[in-house]
């Protein structure tokens, strides 16, 4: 795959007003791109990502200006954030304007809204002068994509084209922060903060998306989930086909040898550095500040899982706040890693 120059800028322009699918790289994850306003390209989306159909997409935008476009009542809040925080890693829910489909929005009267902070996604934007709607460019449930060799491994078969924009910047997913409600809610912790936010609108917003990663069972987990729907926000998301488990530091090392002891093959994602005698273990060293570790965080999943290991052990996070959008992905990894893909 070639860096994408303005020919394949052009080329996909005309894709996406053919109704065709394309890879797009963003700063977050690689988005599964259509015209938003197209139906027939948005079903196939949902089609390609084998995605629920009620489950709403984020419409991405050249710049602000292009909001009250797909958005009406418009809180000041909204304005002045998108200009703290646009392009970037910030995806704001408002009320949705008559035009915008209901399959983006998933029959809601609200619209997920943002504009990414990558030079190609804003080269493609600008030149398509609308909205692309664009989930991230992996089968429903499974890791996000942060290369476009991983749309490729994921939907190959399924887009036009691949944009490559190289390895994202981020690494995981926008924050989700709702609006269209009285008090501004995040529904998906992201690399904007609460604190991020607070600091512009003068206000706390309210968490909504935390699970708890120790205890209960999937189902429990799955159906205590309300609404909205965020598919970012099911108990089970963003899983590797091996199963994960999470250890305290702790315990890290004993887990895993315990594991590889009873014949297991063993891969291990954590901080610190393996016992150089215990070569059973394939053991992976991630970043020990939050931002690089988010930036490898699902090419490291995508690596073990690959790898032929029976199980995958992360070493568990520090509490503090900076790791709780990792924290909160590798808890629904583990939750719905070892499953079969849905057909
Ligand atoms: O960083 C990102 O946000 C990436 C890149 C490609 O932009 N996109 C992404 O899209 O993560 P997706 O579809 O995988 O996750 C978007 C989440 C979904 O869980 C969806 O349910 C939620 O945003 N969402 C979209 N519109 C919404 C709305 N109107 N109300 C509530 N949730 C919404
Ligand atoms: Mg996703």
């Amino acid at each position: 795959m070639v860096p994408a120059g303005a020919q394949q800028i052009g080329r996909a322009v005309d894709l996406l007003r053919a109704g065709e699918l394309i890879g797009m790289p963003t700063e977050t994850v690689y988005g599964l791109a259509a015209d938003a306003l197209n139906v027939a390209a948005v079903n196939k989306i949902f089609a390609a990502k084998g995605r629920p159909a009620d489950h709403p997409l984020i419409v991405h935008l050249p710049d602000a200006e292009h909001m009250s476009r797909w958005a009406r009542a418009i809180p000041k809040e909204a304005i002045v954030l998108a200009r703290a925080f646009w392009p970037g890693p910030l995806t704001l829910i408002l009320k949705r304007e008559d035009g915008v489909p209901d399959a983006v929005t998933g029959g809601q009267d609200t619209v997920g809204l943002r504009v990414p902070d990558h030079p190609v996604a804003l080269a493609l934007l600008l030149a398509f002068d609308s909205g692309i709607a664009a989930p991230s460019a992996n089968r429903f449930g499974r890791i996000s994509p942060t290369t476009a060799a991983h749309v490729a491994d994921e939907l190959g078969d399924r887009v036009a084209l691949i944009l490559d924009g190289g390895a994202c910047e981020v690494g995981i997913e926008s924050t989700i922060l709702d609006l269209s409600r009285d008090a501004p809610v995040i529904l998906r912790p992201g690399a904007i903060s609460a604190e991020d936010i607070a600091h512009v609108i003068g206000r706390e917003p309210q968490v909504r998306c935390i699970i708890d990663e120790t205890s209960g069972d999937k189902e429990d987990k799955a159906e205590s989930v309300d609404r909205p729907r965020v598919s970012g926000s099911l108990a089970a998301h963003y899983a590797p086909r091996t199963p994960l488990q999470l250890a305290p530091t702790a315990q890290l090392a004993e887990i895993a040898a315990t594991l590889a002891g009873e014949g297991s093959r063993v891969a291990v994602l954590a901080h610190g550095c393996a016992d150089p005698r215990d070569a059973r273990l394939l053991w992976r060293a991630a970043p020990a500040d939050p931002v690089g570790y988010a930036h490898e965080l699902y090419a490291n999943l995508r690596d073990l899982d690959a790898s032929g290991a029976d199980f995958i052990v992360v070493e568990a996070l520090p509490e503090r706040a900076e790791w709780q959008p990792i924290r909160d992905r590798l808890g629904r990894a583990a939750v719905g890693s070892g499953e079969a893909d849905e057909t």
